[in-house]
Formats: C-alpha cells, structure tokens, sequence
C-alpha cells in the first residue's frame, strides 16, 4: 500500500474514533443511570433458594396428553404432534406465544400408563416417561432413550432445567454464535464448558470469533448421540445461561420453564421445529443475488456512481443498501431530501438498472419535541416507560432516544404505518439494526435497563422478559406493514436482533465481524448454527465489518459467501471503500465469475427457498445433515452443503491452496473439472487463486441459468435413482407457480430423465441444455426422437421442453 493510502486510513480511522467519542458523555451519563436503576432491581432479587418438584403425588391423562401433581408442582405434558411434546412445569409468568406461529394441531392419540416408580404419557412415536421425584425421560419410537432430564429446579425467579449428556452426545443451534459449530466442544478461558447467554447483544463495531453472547440468540438446541437426535425449544424469552458439560443446564431469570421437544433425524427435527416456530416466506427472487453496502453512502451521487460502477465493470447487482448516512441526523424513517433531492425517481431509475434500494432504519427515536415520531409516540403512549412512569431515555445515533414498546400491538401497528411513505418511493425493502435494543454505554450491558416496562400484550413486564423479543416484534411491524402498504411484492427485511420465529418477517447478518481469516472461518458455523436454529437467509459482510482485509482474505470470503443466501458485502465508516473491484487484477476476475457462477445458480437457490418455505430446511447445512449417524462429520466446521447437491470447501487459511475435508458417503465430483471422488473418507483437494472446491453429489442434477436458457447438469451416479425439483415463478408477488419434478434413472447404460410438471406458471426458460457430467453421451432421445446421429461423443444435446429423455452411454 502506498504511503498516501496509509496516511489516508489513518486519518479515517482516526476520524473514525472522533466520531464515536462524541457520545461518550452521553454514554457514560446513561451507564451511571443504568446502573442505579439496575442496583435498585437486583437488591429486589438476591434470594437464590431453589425448590424442587417433590413427590408425584397423582397423574390425570387428559386427551391429548397428561397432567401430573407433584409435592410442590405442575407438570403438563402436551402432545402436538406424534413426535413433538410440550413440556410445561407451570410456576413462573407464563410466556406470550410471540416465538410461535401454530397455535391449532390435530388431536394425537396418547396413552398414560402407571408403575410403581414411574409414568410413561405416549404416542407411536414418542414416549415421555415421569419418574416420582421429577426426572423426565424421552425415549423414541424405537424405545431408545434419546435423553434424561433431572428434576427442575425451580428459583425464587427462574429455573435451573438440566439432563444428562451422552459422552459422544453434540449441541448445534442457539441462534446466532461466534463458536465451535459443536457447542459443547468450545471451553472458556479456565478451559470449562463455555457458558453460551442468552441475552441480544451489539458487539458495538467489532466481534473476534468466540464472542458472546451475539446479537440474535435463541433457545433451541439440537441435540445428536449415537442412539439418535432430538431438538429441544425453550419458550422463555428470559435472560438464560446455557452449558453442555456433562449436563446440558439451562439456567433461566425468570419466566417459566415451557419446552417443546422432538425426535427424529436432522432434517425432521427442522420440518416440526418451522412448523411450531413458523417458516421462512419465499423471498423476492432478486433478494437472492449480490447486494452491495457501505457505512458511508450519502448521497444519491455516491449511490449512482456504485450502480454505474458495478455496470462499468461488468458485475451484477441486485441491491444497494444504505446506512445511516443517508438519514437526516440518524433518524428512523428518514432519507435527507436534500442528499437525495429526486427520490422517487431515482429508486426508479435504479429498478431499471435491476438495482434494489434498502434503507436501514433503527428503533431508536430522538427524543426532541422537533421529531415528529417522538410526538405521535407519545400521544400513543407508546415508549418503553420505568417504573416510576417517566420516559426511559438512552443515547443511539440520534442522540437521546426513546424506544417503542413493541409488545404494545398498537404500537406496531403505529410503526408499520411509518414505511408507508418510504415504500411509496420506491424503496425495496429495509434493513434494522440497532434491535437488541442497543444503548451507547461506557460499561456494562448496552442496551435498556431490566426495569423498563412493557405493555406484554396488556398484561405487563419488564425488560427481563422483553429484551430478546424486542428486534423479533420490531420485525413483525415492518414485515405486516410492507404486505398492507405494497401487497403485490414480497417483503424484504434484514435484521440483526431476533428470538424463535424471526424467520417469518427477516433475514439476518452476522453483524460487526472483524476482518480475520478466523472471523472467515467462524462465519461457517455461525451461519449453520442459524439455519439449524430455524433462520434460514444469513450471511456475513463479505471481507468482514472492521478493517481491511488484504486482497486474498478479501477474495477467499468473497468465494465462501456466494454459497451463502444472504450475499452481502458491507463494512465498517472508518475503513477503505471496499468493492469488488477494489483489489484489481486478478481480484476483480476472479470475484467476477463467483457472481455470474452465483446467478446462473439463482434456479438452484430459488428452489431451494421454496423448500424452506415448505419444511424449514435451511438452505446452508452441516455435512452430517444427510449421514446423521457418520460420527465423522459431527464436527466438520469448515465446510458446509447448500442444499444436497452441493458440499462447499471454503478457504480459511492464508495462502492455502489445497485443503482437505472429510466427505459424507456417495462419490462426489469436483463442480470444476468432474474429478469424481469417493466420499466416506478424507480427501484432499486443490484450491488455486481461480476458485474453492465446490464438489457435487453423484445422484443430483444441479439446475442453472444463462440467457433463459435452463441447463441441467446431470452428475450420474454408479446406480440407483433420483428425483430433483424445480421451483419458479414471476420472482416476486403472489401469483402462479410451477414445480418441475426430475426423475433420473441409472441403468447399465443409458440413463433415463423424466419430467413431470405441476402448477399454472408458464415454463420460464426458451430452451434447456442437458450437460452430462463424467460420462459421454453416444445417442439421444428427446420424447422418443432420436436427436444424435451415431459416431458422435458428446457432452451434452440442447432441446425444448421435454418430458423424457434417453441417453445412451455405452
Ligand atoms: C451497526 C451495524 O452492525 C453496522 O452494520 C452498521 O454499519 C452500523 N451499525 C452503522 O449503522
């Protein structure tokens, strides 16, 4: 780097850090405030007594489960479903069901039987043994225990909640995690079990790997042994401690202790999981390509020189996303009229170009009688309030800000009715940050004080129970208002706070990320993480938030993130401009074709949305999602699926240009020159400059796109057969869809593709190539026309629409 351009990012950073200590008084001002309030609300809970449940006193089978009494407490085992319970011990402020989005389910038949040492409530499938002294076992279809629980131990405020773990047994989920994929395997600095919080945290500009707790955690596990997997969801939104040690404790502040368990492989774990908690919406199919963002875009200028740009070099782009510079002094719902004088028509001019404009916005309202949301705030009484009834104030962007009670449901409806102007201006979709709720400070927690109060749909609480749903409630306003206000498109919401269910209203990003190879690598499992949590559309800032990475880290994250859904470059105000043209030759070329390789790949990745939004699968998956019972895979970290076609070997180390991985059964083919190789087993791969290994499973066809022509790529396997969909539709609205079902069959040799199409939407491609991978095509039958003349040897035939196809290929 040139000394002009170190002296310039001197003088940015250092502008940078002036920027920040101009809250400073502000800050420290708020933290003493906190602080005494805080002091006030714990000298009001130091009594630490536990109580057990005592003595199973008496069962009563109820229909569709039962209910027991013991000594000193509740118990109400609930079946929803076959293989999914709720569990509910009943001291505690009940939960409000924001995290649920299926209240209605079939009845089950369950059965109660009765020992002298214990009960067993049962289906088929499930069965919920309760042994006298509290202890709950769950044991599956099969009659393997698949966990044991230790009686509850109920606080003054809270529960301790824990079971046994299994030596081998793994922990995957927590929302949002800046740790090992496998979360028992992490241990904190005295190498104890890490302690994982569950409080929505801003990492405030900067997070290393191993962080916590992040800004989006919820409190569902899945859990894998040898004996099977379960998956396990807290519905206490409370401030929690969790550990996995010998035990799986989950040590909760208040609230009570109501949890839904399942069993079942991976896959199924995530289809009842969604179907409790609500599943993703098909995105607008634009929201799948690359989006482009900077902390420093201020003007309409600035924002159509990026646009022009990315054409000039040839690169596509699907959305501009601004920051906060574009507001008027930081404020919600604002875009300065002066910055950007022609609104309407340049959001236009920008949906000409196929470029999306997305404003962020943060909760945080000024506090000033000169901003008019604070005055229709008030008149609503809508503002998180303290206990002696005066405004709780704390300083954001804007300075003092006021926070809207989202639990007020005429709250959100208030704020929903806020993006009505903005959407009437073109803009695509919204971007909230801010949403733990996040509080500057000096110290301590930055965000509300615990005391705040919350309406809680009318039946009031405090911060303690409101804090984590907070950014999820913020989320459902903004996603119900872009249905009302522009109900022929499809909502498009990224946020960075959230609890269970998130994944109806938004997508997320893994925030303030330092520019590490590291931070590179601890994206994979933070992105798994989500998706086995329920959320999933994530991704990282491409290059990570703070700091400049060199080229090739640049380039390395660049390679990794066009596997991920959310595709995003974005990063910090006090940092070098980054694009994808920043680092020049060969950076530029090579970032070029992981784009155009990302939107040939958009039918891949539109259907895999659709399949979300029928079982909750989330696009990016660990490797042992499809070989559950391959120990081997348990703690691979540093490769993912997308979908099940697709294993992607990121980069994660410097100058690396080879690595290894350990391959799930089947054989696999390199995406780049067809190498075929056996999986089961450890693999070494090259990894040059060019590209990262991206192998594809034989069995798949794997659908892209160029110029409407649809190509499918067949990657035989040695036998057997399979079956591939394919979603599409208008890519945004509600309107007809079409569903192509791919049936391919291996025979000795010749292979046979049947096409089977369902739904109203008119087939979207003007032709379809047929790429044969590994093998050569000697003849061709297109609906029983013989299209290859004999002697030939090819790669691949072209035809219409078809709906079966014969090739020879030996
Ligand atoms: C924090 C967010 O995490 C970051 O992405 C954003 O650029 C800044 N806030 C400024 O709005």
């Amino acid at each position: 780097m040139d000394i002009f351009k170190q002296i310039q990012l001197k003088l940015k950073f250092f502008l940078g850090s002036l920027f920040y200590l101009s809250y400073a008084p502000k800050a420290l001002i708020y933290t003493k405030r906190r602080d005494k309030l805080e002091r006030q609300f714990i000298a009001r809970t130091t009594d630490d007594g536990v109580s057990l449940p005592g003595k199973l006193i008496r069962a009563e089978a109820t229909a569709t489960g039962a209910n027991f009494y013991f000594e000193l407490a509740e118990l109400e085992v609930y079946f929803l479903a076959e293989d999914l319970v709720r569990v509910d011990w009943k001291q505690g402020i009940a939960p409000i069901p924001y995290g649920i989005a299926r209240q209605e389910w079939p009845e089950v038949e369950v059965k109660l039987t009765e020992t002298e040492t214990n009960c067993a409530v049962f289906t088929e499938r499930l069965k919920v043994i309760v042994e006298v002294d509290g202890k709950l076992k769950f044991s599956d279809r099969s009659g393997q225990i698949i966990r044991e629980e230790l009686p509850p131990q109920y606080k003054i405020e809270g529960w301790v909640h824990q079971a046994q773990l299994r030596p081998e047994e793994r922990i995957y989920g927590l929302g949002e995690r800046a740790s090992s994929l496998n979360l028992r395997a992490a241990k904190d600095e005295r190498q104890q079990s890490k302690t994982y919080r569950m409080w929505n945290y801003d990492a405030a500009g900067m997070y290393a790997p191993g962080s916590d707790p992040m800004y989006l955690c919820i409190p569902v596990y899945l859990g894998m042994h040898s004996l099977g997997s379960y998956l396990i969801f807290y519905e206490n939104s409370f401030d929690a401690n969790f550990t996995f040690g010998e035990t799986a404790t989950a040590d909760f502040t208040g609230g009570a202790l109501r949890y839904y368990f399942t069993v079942g492989s991976p896959k199924q774990l995530l289809e009842r999981y969604t179907e409790l908690t609500g599943h993703a919406p098909l995105p607008p199919r634009w929201a799948l390509g690359y989006h482009q963002s900077k902390w420093g875009y201020r003007t309409e200028a600035a924002v159509r020189e990026e646009a022009k740009a990315f054409q000039a070099h040839n690169l596509p782009l699907s959305a501009i996303h601004l920051d906060i510079d574009c507001q008027v002094g930081y404020r919600a719902f604002t875009i300065d009229p002066e910055r950007f004088p022609n609104l309407a028509s340049f959001t236009q001019e920008l949906a000409e170009i196929g470029v999306q404009f997305i404003a962020i916005l943060n909760p945080g309202i000024k506090y000033s009688r000169h901003s008019n949301l604070f005055l229709e705030g008030q008149i609503l009484d809508g503002f998180c309030k303290l206990p002696n009834g005066k405004l709780l104030v704390a300083p954001v962007w804007p300075g003092w800000c006021v926070f809207p009670d989202f639990t007020n449901p005429k709250v959100r409806s208030w704020w929903s009715r806020q993006y009505a102007y903005l959407l009437d201006v073109g803009v695509a979709g919204f971007w909230h940050d801010m949403n733990e709720p996040a509080a500057f400070i000096t110290d301590g927690d930055r965000s509300l004080p615990k005391v705040t109060q919350h309406y809680m749909e009318g039946r009031g609480g405090d911060h303690r129970e409101a804090h984590n749903i907070y950014g999820l409630l913020q989320a459902e306003a903004g996603y119900e208002s872009l249905r009302q206000y522009r109900p022929e498109k499809r909502p498009f919401i990224v946020s960075r706070a959230g609890w269970a269910g998130l994944q109806r209203y938004a997508w997320t990003w893994t925030g303030d990320v330092e520019c590490t190879w590291p931070a590179l690598r601890q994206t994979i499992s933070t992105v798994i993480g989500l998706g086995l949590s329920g959320i999933p559309y994530s991704g990282p800032d491409i290059g990570g938030f703070q700091g400049n990475p060199s080229a090739e880290l640049y380039l390395r994250w660049f390679q990794m993130a066009t596997f991920f859904t959310f595709y995003r470059t974005h990063s910090s105000n006090n940092v070098e401009h980054r694009t994808p043209w920043t680092y020049g030759e060969p950076y530029l070329s090579i970032i070029r074709s992981f784009l155009e390789l990302r939107y040939s790949l958009l039918p891949y990745f539109y259907t895999l949305s659709w399949e979300a939004t029928q079982k909750g699968y989330p696009p990016v998956r660990p490797l042992f999602w499809a070989a559950s019972d391959d120990m081997r895979l348990w703690d691979v970290e540093d490769a993912f699926m997308l979908g099940d076609a697709l294993l992607i070997c990121p980069i994660v180390q410097e100058k690396e240009r080879s690595r290894q991985v350990m391959l799930p059964p089947g054989n696999w083919y390199s995406f780049w020159d067809d190498t075929v190789f056996a999986g089961g087993k450890q693999v070494t791969l090259s990894a040059p400059l060019e590209n990262i290994p991206v192998l594809v499973k034989a069995g798949s066809i794997l659908p892209m796109e160029e110029n409407q022509q649809l190509t499918l790529h067949i990657y035989p396997s040695g036998e057997g057969e399979s079956l591939t969909q394919l979603y599409s539709d208008a890519g945004d609205g509600y309107g007809s869809s079409r569903l192509d079902t791919l049936h391919l069959v291996r025979f000795a040799d010749n292979l046979e593709l049947t096409r089977e199409e369902q739904g109203d939407y008119p087939f979207p491609y003007t032709s379809v190539k047929l790429h044969l991978h590994g093998l050569k095509i000697q003849q061709a039958w297109v609906d029983d026309v013989e299209v290859t003349s004999q002697g030939q040897e090819l790669d691949y035939i072209e035809c219409d629409r078809f709906f079966k196809i014969r090739l020879q290929i030996d």
